[in-house]
């Protein structure tokens, strides 16, 4: 007879203990949208195409009864392969309702159509299409019905009380790193309370939850997304300087960095030293129930390893944490998705991230008059910086990269997250050559040679989303605002060009396919939607909206449409007007002049270095 604990030893080998993506702790009906039969079933017969339409379809009764109805159903069946298709459809429209339904649209209580700021758009094209993106807000606002905060049982999605902007297509509830972006795009559109109720919605999560979810349903317990919320305070609040609102606020973000101190840090050691980082990690290692077919059918590789399968779970779910879902910058081929291994990865954009989160509570803490916890802020922020500067800036290439812990070694492939230190200010400001250097290496790489924007990697034929060749509004944005900021006029003049590509980029599409697209082609002399990744390329979109509302207003009187730049024959959105042309002429002859001075510029730089 074997003994128990050999038995015991066994078992704890071959499994390591599951976690699930929600449970009884934070759902009453985690059972039905992150775990069980019915979500097994549903998947297995691909009753649709993109799994998270089934765990977004709100119940007509309470879950348990939902699941004692499928069980007398289906005689208690966990085979799914032994349920008849067209009966397990039966079921769920017997149910279930529509994906989406408890989200109802609103129109935003401080929209108004033509906010003063984008009058000061000099371009009449480019001033016409940030009123229509203005009015894109009204279709992306969403509340929830309040009788919902009672009756939550019956709904995946997480209750807030206030209204919100969306990401728009598949991406129906809250979403938390695009809200930066969207948070910057109702800036410019002067709704200043829209932008106040997206950030208490996501201190409410802080406050119940301990952090905030990538989004907003029970799914996504398990897992946060770059930590943006001190951003969006601090960006309100340069628009605002509304001090009671932070005071309001700062308990809250402190409380979030706590998250990612007590859940997210990592101790590496490089050269004898130790030091404290951030990483995407969840604990989570089942399928991700919103990608649940994709990912079983991935895992399906490692055969009957369950430990392999639970490590394959976790570092898919935790790629989605970092809002890069999916990139060969968690590969360890770099080209490949079974090779994934997010959890060896020490991400450089993190930690600028985290650096920038210091900064910001430093900057807060000292407005509303708490010099104790602004210094504590601007002294842990002083030491971070520095082991950012050790641990990612890779002195042979003079720049940043991801560090993994597995290899001990840099990933000395380019992807745009290299910008994300100077985007966050995240390095000595004494030290400009750093800056310098970085941008050399993105011009060395040829980040800046494509007509419409930059390419996530230059990493082709993984089919990955977050590659080449799609551009992204986050990092482009980024790397723009990076540029801008830095006291450097050859970089500030790239910043205004790669500007001018992303806007000039996204207008086209626009008046090529009438829609504001998640992701871009950036390459060819004609842009695309974006495409590659696990579902297809979505529309709205919350994000691209507001780093371009953000662009357009940044270079008001800079940017300009050239003659002849859209095709007016096939102009599906809008028809130019005369005067609008008529403007376009005078428009072409600045942008001859500014051009013209930016190279008498480069010149005389280049003569006197
Ligand atoms: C679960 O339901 C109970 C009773 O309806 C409720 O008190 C509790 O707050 C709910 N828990 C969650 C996490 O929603
Ligand atoms: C599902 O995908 C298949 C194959 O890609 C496609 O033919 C079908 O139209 C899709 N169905 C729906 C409802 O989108
Ligand atoms: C299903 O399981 C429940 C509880 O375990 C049991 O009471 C019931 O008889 C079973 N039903 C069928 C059809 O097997
Ligand atoms: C599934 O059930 C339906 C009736 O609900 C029946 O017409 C069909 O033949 C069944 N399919 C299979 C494969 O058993
Ligand atoms: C913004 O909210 C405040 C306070 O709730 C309210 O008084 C004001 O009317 C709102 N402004 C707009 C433009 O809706
Ligand atoms: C990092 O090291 C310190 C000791 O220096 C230890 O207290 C801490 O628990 C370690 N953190 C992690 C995440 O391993
Ligand atoms: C690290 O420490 C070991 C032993 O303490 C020493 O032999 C080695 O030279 C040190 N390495 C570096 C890079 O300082
Ligand atoms: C897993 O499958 C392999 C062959 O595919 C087999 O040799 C092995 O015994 C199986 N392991 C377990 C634990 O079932
Ligand atoms: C820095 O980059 C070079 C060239 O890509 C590489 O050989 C070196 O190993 C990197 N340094 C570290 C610490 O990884
Ligand atoms: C402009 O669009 C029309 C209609 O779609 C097309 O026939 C024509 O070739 C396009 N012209 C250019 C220069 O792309």
């Amino acid at each position: 007879m074997i003994p128990i604990f050999v038995l015991f030893l066994i078992y704890s080998t071959a499994f390591c203990a599951r976690v699930p993506v929600c449970d009884s702790t934070n759902s009453n009906n985690s059972f039905i949208y992150c775990e069980g039969p019915i979500l097994e079933a549903v998947n297995y017969h691909q009753l649709y195409n993109d799994s998270k339409t089934f765990v977004d379809m709100p119940m007509k009764q309470n879950p348990q009864d939902v699941l004692n109805a499928f069980n007398l159903k289906f005689q208690n069946s966990t085979a799914p392969e032994k349920i008849n298709k067209t009966d397990l459809q039966t079921f769920i429209d017997q149910y279930f309702s529509a994906a989406g339904t408890e989200l109802i649209q609103c129109v935003p209580d401080d929209w108004k159509e033509k906010p003063e700021k984008l009058a000061t758009i000099k371009d009449p094209q480019l001033r016409e299409w940030a009123y229509k993106l203005n009015g894109i807000w009204k279709q992306l606002c969403r509340k929830i019905d309040p009788s919902i905060e009672q009756h939550n049982s019956r709904y995946s999605l997480l209750y807030v009380p206030h209204h919100f902007i969306i990401p728009g297509g598949r991406f129906r509830e809250f979403y938390y790193w695009d809200a930066y972006w969207i948070v910057k795009g109702l800036i410019a559109s002067e709704m200043y309370n829209t932008t106040r109720s997206m950030i208490r919605n996501l201190a409410t999560m802080v406050n119940t939850h301990g952090f905030v979810p990538n989004g907003g349903r029970v799914y996504y317990l398990q897992r946060s997304q770059p930590p943006f919320l001190s951003a969006m305070v601090y960006e309100l609040y340069e628009a605002t300087n509304d001090k009671d609102f932070i005071a309001e606020l700062l308990p809250t973000l402190k409380k979030e960095l706590d998250f990612w101190d007590q859940n997210r840090m990592i101790n590496v050691t490089m050269d004898n030293k130790t030091y404290k980082l951030y990483q995407y990690k969840t604990a989570s290692n089942v399928p991700r129930p919103e990608s649940y077919r994709v990912d079983t059918e991935n895992s399906a590789k490692f055969g009957n390893d369950t430990a392999r399968q639970q490590q394959f779970y976790q570092d898919i779910a935790s790629a989605a944490e970092s809002g890069w879902d999916f990139s060969t910058r968690w590969f360890s081929d770099h080209l490949t998705i079974s090779t994934i291994e997010t959890t060896n990865v020490i991400p450089v954009d993190l930690n600028g991230l985290v650096c920038w989160n210091m900064d910001i509570l430093e900057y807060l803490y000292e407005q509303v008059g708490d010099m104790d916890n602004s210094e504590t802020f601007r002294s842990r922020r002083a030491d971070f910086r520095n082991s950012v500067h050790n641990v990612f800036y890779n002195k042979t290439d003079g720049t940043f990269y991801d560090y993994n812990v597995r290899s001990k070694s840099h990933n000395a492939n380019f992807y745009t997250s290299t910008a994300v230190p100077l985007f966050t200010n995240c390095y000595n400001t004494m030290n400009t050559g750093i800056v310098q250097k970085t941008f050399d290496y993105m011009d060395r790489m040829g980040a800046f040679t494509y007509p419409s924007g930059i390419p996530t990697s230059m990493i082709q034929n993984s089919e990955e989303q977050w590659d080449f060749p799609n551009g992204w509004s986050p990092n482009n944005h980024m790397i723009i605002e990076g540029l801008r900021k830095s006291a450097n006029p050859e970089m500030q003049d790239q910043g205004f060009e790669i500007a001018s590509k992303w806007v000039l980029g996204n207008f086209k599409v626009f008046y090529e396919t009438g829609h504001m697209w998640e992701k871009y082609n950036v390459i060819g002399s004609y842009p695309q939607p974006g495409s590659g990744g696990e579902y297809d390329v979505q529309d709205g979109f919350g994000w691209t909206n507001g780093a371009i509302l953000d662009l357009l207003l940044t270079y008001n009187d800079r940017l300009f449409v050239p003659d002849n730049f859209i095709n007016t024959t096939s102009t599906s959105t809008t028809s130019t007007t005369t005067s609008s042309s008529v403007q376009t002429t005078t428009s072409s002859t600045t942008k001859t002049v500014a051009s013209f001075s930016v190279l008498l510029f480069t010149l005389l730089v280049w003569i006197f270095v």
